[in-house]
């Protein structure tokens, strides 16, 4: 059976695992330093085996050495956000943790394809791929996705249309200079800005936009879980089944859209082995300097980094 570990026991992490573990697609290894807390959600994710007949095995462990053997590894280790941060003021707090978990992943698992969801997202994705020395198709991070499906949701209701008829692309970066892209979204056949004035199109792009502080604000201490555990579902689900499929992820560009040295927000197909391919859709003007912006923006967080 295929071995998904998931590194950080907090609620993205717990609710990874919970999704992973009940859709029978691979055995599960939690991994965290807080070891009971760990252990103790392993132990309720299994518990609910038998409810749900699903004989998944789930292991929670403070001993990194479980990430041996893994096809995926999914790390959402860090501290989340607090009413009032932007995901950048996490740099330097999660940029320590995140090179320490990258020590254990290079010494158990370097061959597994690697999903950062760590904020700040692209910076962290950048961090882990110069640390682990991983090729840049396999090591990529889950943000965009989020963005994406937080963008169909809103369109949906503002139409009252069912979701599944949605097609919503986000790039750039997962932060403030993120790109919600109403051409490139459609509904049924037709694209997004067809069906909607220019003023709701720009309505729905800002609470895009603002989604995941407006969730900050709510809970008061933490950040969203259970759709970023969802969109990191459907890429391990997709990875798991070989049916290869776009998703929009956080991706090394190698000159892709003029970048370089960055990972940002992008179109991809992904399948079995990873990023199969990075799809560049045609921006227009505006579109293409508001992405070199946000992939500017990503710069100055990974010169930071010095890495
Ligand atoms: C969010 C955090 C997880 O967008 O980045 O909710």
């Amino acid at each position: 059976m295929k071995k998904v570990s998931v590194i950080g026991a907090g609620n993205v992490g717990g609710t990874t695992a919970m999704r992973i573990a009940e859709s029978g697609l691979a055995q599960v290894a939690l991994i965290d330093i807080a070891e009971n807390m760990t252990k103790a959600k392993a132990l309720d994710i299994e518990d609910a085996r038998y409810a749900l007949k699903c004989d998944t095995h789930i292991k929670g462990t403070n001993d990194f050495s479980a990430l041996s053997d893994s096809d995926i590894v999914v790390v959402t280790a860090g501290f989340p956000r607090k009413p009032g941060m932007t995901r950048e003021d996490l740099l330097s707090k999660n940029a320590a943790i995140m090179t320490d978990v990258c020590g254990h992943i290079t010494r158990y698992a370097k061959d597994a394809i690697v999903i950062i969801v760590s904020n700040p997202l692209d910076a962290m994705t950048y961090l882990a791929f110069k640390k682990t020395g991983i090729p840049k198709h396999k090591i990529f991070g889950m943000g965009v996705n989020l963005d994406s499906s937080r963008f169909a949701n809103l369109i949906a209701k503002k139409l009252g249309v069912e979701v599944e008829k949605i097609n919503a692309l986000v790039i750039g970066s997962h932060g403030e200079t993120m790109l919600p892209l109403p051409r490139a979204t459609k509904v049924g056949n037709k694209p997004l800005v067809d069906l909607l004035s220019e003023v709701e199109v720009a309505s729905l792009v800002e609470a895009t936009k603002k989604r995941g502080a407006e969730i900050v604000s709510l809970y008061g201490a933490g950040s969203a879980y259970y759709s970023p555990s969802a969109a990191i579902f459907e890429i391990v689900k997709t990875i798991l089944s070989g049916h290869a499929k776009e998703i929009p992820v956080s991706a090394v560009l190698d000159g892709e859209y003029d970048c370089r040295e960055v990972s940002i927000g992008v179109l991809t197909k992904i399948g079995l082995s990873g990023i199969e391919k990075i799809i560049e859709i045609d921006l227009t003007l505006s579109e293409k300097q508001a992405f070199q912006q946000s992939a500017q923006a990503i710069k100055e967080s990974i010169k930071f980094l010095n890495v």
